[in-house]
């Protein structure tokens, strides 16, 4: 336990190191050696150093297999991490490097020293490794050293783990490519959607074999102002509904696109008024409510939309409109609302019901937001495609956590396809009967029927992170 304990001290020790260097390499990127801009990260870069040094003589930064690693502890990824670690992991392939080890008294400038000699590899050279090295030594850099990729280490062969991975990475790719979009929309920029549109194509692709590691990433709700996150889960559940419906690969990609931007008439709204912790008053709603039509404007401002730009301003313009259109905006003459927008209404009302939303009171947990919705059906949601969300996320939807009658806790990992057995889905074992925590097997309750489901529980009252399974 102690250990245990240790390694986690460590790995989250581990994770600040790596978000620290991104910013440094960064920083390193855009000023001199001389500019002082550099300077309090690369103080803060010499106390993670002695942290984890731990009063040892040196510790190794290391890749195996496109993780990192402080020493023997894996670093887990995070949605804070995510970037920095794909970066580190980046920059140390291109340069051949396997890991890099940290020694004592190592000094701040000896520090900066290696920084600017790791950026400034010629990365065309046939060998940067060796002209690293060499730079390294006429540089009298001692107290970093690196060491080769092993060539085994780098080898391959669990295709299944590799679409994993490959999911995490689009997600995340998506996530800050979405952000970078409606950030530059922000700033009236004409932001181009290609490197979105390719990376929501890659979704829909990953959707076939990895539909339900993809559901399990939609368990991220890292609050955000402009709903990032958000917009990404949504368009997730959206490509797997569409996918029911018999969407082409085209089609599903248009439909990953158009919703997610469905929010994107959200980035012009006062921080104010999103940050809001209380609930908002008649006057704030009707600002909040702007949001579908100034999505339109904004919209049409993107380059490169071509073809696919009508349907994704009708699921900004129709996402609240609900099926009854008693939502917003207004019409004079009622109309029926596209199928992508009342696709977008569902996964974009069920993900915001179970995430902590500022300004929303406890968020539901998944399967008590499906009976919430199933409520109103045929009134906010068109009741067929409701019932062919729920196909997709199940009764019990991934990342929801169970209480089963042996005791044990276990976290949703797949929803069962089978109608039958929709009540009986896979989970992951995360506590003995006990309640101390386990790494536990996979279960398919449909073939285990000595265990069952008492009830669904919330995982914030018991202090547990859901989409840490997932990462
Ligand atoms: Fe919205
Ligand atoms: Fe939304």
């Amino acid at each position: 336990m102690k250990d245990r304990l240790f390694d986690e001290k460590r790995g989250s020790l581990g994770k600040d190191f790596i978000n620290n260097l991104h910013i440094l390499f960064k920083t390193a990127t855009i000023h001199d050696l001389k500019n002082v801009a550099l300077n309090s990260t690369v103080d803060k870069a010499i106390e993670f150093i002695s942290l984890l040094l731990n009063s040892e003589d040196s510790f190794s930064v290391k890749m195996i297999q496109e993780h990192l690693f402080i020493d023997d502890v894996k670093i887990k990824v995070s949605i804070e991490n995510f970037l920095a670690s794909m970066f580190l992991i980046e920059e140390m392939k291109k340069r051949g490097i396997g890991s890099i080890t940290f020694s004592t008294h190592l000094s701040p400038d000896e520090l900066k020293r290696f920084i600017y000699a790791f950026i400034n590899t010629n990365l065309k050279s046939s060998g940067p490794f060796d002209e690293l090295i060499n730079k390294l030594e006429s540089l009298a850099i001692t107290r970093i050293t690196i060491d080769r990729i092993k060539e085994d280490a780098e080898h391959f062969d669990h295709v299944l783990e590799d679409s994993r991975e490959m999911a995490k990475r689009i997600y995340f790719k998506t996530l800050s490519a979405a952000s970078e979009i409606m950030e530059s929309a922000k700033l009236k920029n004409t932001a181009s959607i290609k490197k979105a549109k390719r990376l929501v194509q890659s979704m829909v692709d990953l959707m076939l074999h990895e539909e339900s590691t993809l559901l399990g990433l939609t368990t991220l709700k890292a609050y955000d102002e402009y709903t990032y996150n958000h917009s990404v889960n949504v368009s997730i559940l959206s490509i797997a509904m569409g996918q029911r419906l018999g969407y082409h690969r085209r089609e599903l990609g248009e439909l990953g696109m158009a919703t997610l931007f469905h929010d994107i008439g959200k980035i012009d709204l006062p921080l104010e008024l999103l940050n809001k912790p209380s609930e908002f008053t008649p006057e704030e709603w009707q600002v909040m409510r702007t949001h579908p039509i100034n999505g339109v404007k904004t919209l049409l401002r993107l380059k490169g939309l071509q073809e696919q730009a009508i349907r994704m301003i009708m699921a900004s313009f129709e996402h609240h409109l609900t099926y009854d259109l008693s939502g917003y905006p207004k019409l004079a003459t009622p109309r029926r609302i596209s199928l992508f927008g009342r696709i977008t209404t569902i996964a974009d009302c069920y993900d915001a019901l179970t995430s902590a939303r500022i300004y929303n009171r406890t968020p539901f947990i998944p399967d008590k937001a499906l009976s919430f919705m199933m409520k109103k059906s045929n009134t906010a949601f068109d009741p067929i495609l409701l019932k062919i969300f729920i196909n997709v996320v199940g009764i019990y939807p991934v990342g929801t956590l169970l209480l089963l009658n042996t005791r044990e806790l276990g976290v949703v990992t797949k929803a069962n396809q089978i109608p039958v057995n929709i009540h009986r889905p896979r989970i992951k074992l995360i506590t003995d009967s006990q309640g101390n925590e386990i790494d536990g097997e996979v279960i398919d309750l449909s073939e285990n029927h000595y265990k069952s489901i008492i009830q669904s529980l919330d995982h914030r009252k018991y202090g547990i992170d859901i989409s840490k399974y997932f990462l």
